[in-house]
């Protein structure tokens, strides 16, 4: 293998939202079966990897991002995924991750998938290991059930347990207000929940056929009619204040208001730019510290820079 002479690679990986998200009693495997459609939004963190000794990662954010939930060192995903990526080619190399980070922590939008995501095609470039697609999706859906769907982007369904990813043609451009709550909530206690609260969810999930069909609808007003997420109820019972944001956020003027995967981010669907601004401007008046403006689908994982 030849090193390349690239010296810092930065990739950029977006936030996704679930237009739905159905949920299937837990498999002998512990995770839940899926049936979902994700969704990329412009909201988005960078991933630099340099090349260097030994393992690093770094933090960098506003002060609205919980720094103290980002995991140091070893626990973080981007380290997790760099190994995987080296043992995979069987290369003793090490590298310097630095996440520039805006996508809220624990807040159900694959912040720390996208990061994985970011790593594993930094990596790659960075090292010029020219690693197969069929490769990267293989070990991102190692790394975690949302990763695979970062890698790709778009408009997607998801299968499994949400790691089998079918891009969907989208005819429209969502616009959507994105309100991160002040603390993360955690994926794995949000699913026990779920057992504790749905004892009777089925074995198997499918994605409805109308919810396919309003991705064809440029109306966003036709795709807000149909999204679900079987996590949302689930969340409110654990956070009883989203379901009082959804509702000032509908009568506000959004078109529907959603928990986005396991919460406890809300995210409200507009019918366009205009309203989503004027949205906005109403939460923050509300006194809601942190309110986003985003818009969907958006590209995959990329590369925005080499150095
Ligand atoms: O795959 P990922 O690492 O993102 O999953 C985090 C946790 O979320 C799992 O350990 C599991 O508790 C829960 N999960 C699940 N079923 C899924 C995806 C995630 O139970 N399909």
């Amino acid at each position: 293998m030849t090193l390349s002479t690239t010296l810092s690679v930065t990739v950029r990986a977006a936030a996704k939202v679930n237009l739905h998200l159905g949920v299937g009693r837990p498999r002998p495997d512990g995770f839940h079966p899926l049936a979902t459609v994700y969704q990329t939004l412009s909201l988005h963190d960078d991933v630099t990897a340099s090349t260097g000794p030994a393992w690093s990662v770094s933090l960098v954010c506003e002060d609205d991002i919980d720094r103290d939930a980002f995991p140091a060192g070893e626990d973080n995903i981007v380290v997790r995924a760099g190994r995987l990526l080296a043992a995979h080619h069987d290369v003793g190399l090490a590298a310097g991750l630095t996440v520039r980070k805006s996508i809220p922590i624990a807040g159900g939008l694959a912040g720390g998938s996208a990061d994985a995501a970011a790593t594993l095609v930094a990596l790659d470039r960075l090292w010029d290991l020219q690693t197969s697609d069929a490769d990267l999706l293989a070990l991102a859906a190692r790394l975690g059930s949302d990763v695979p769907f970062a890698l790709v982007g778009g408009t997607a369904l998801g299968g499994g347990r949400g790691e089998l990813v079918t891009p969907a043609p989208d005819e429209g451009t969502r616009w959507w207000v994105v309100v991160p709550a002040r603390t993360g909530l955690s994926t794995p206690a949000v699913y026990r929940h779920f057992d504790e609260l749905c004892p009777d969810a089925p074995e198997e999930v499918t994605v409805p056929d109308d919810l396919v069909a309003a991705l064809g609808d440029p109306d966003n007003r036709v795709l807000a009619a149909v999204l679900r997420n079987d996590l949302q109820p689930v969340a409110i019972d654990l956070r009883p204040e989203l379901g009082e944001l959804i509702e000032a956020g509908e009568r506000a003027g959004a078109l529907r208001g959603i928990v986005s995967g396991s919460g406890p981010t809300c995210l409200f669907l507009c019918s366009d730019r205009g309203s989503a601004d004027r949205l906005r401007t109403t939460l923050l008046d509300a006194g809601h510290p942190r309110v986003l403006v985003a818009l969907g689908p958006v590209s995959g994982t990329h590369v925005v820079e080499y150095s």
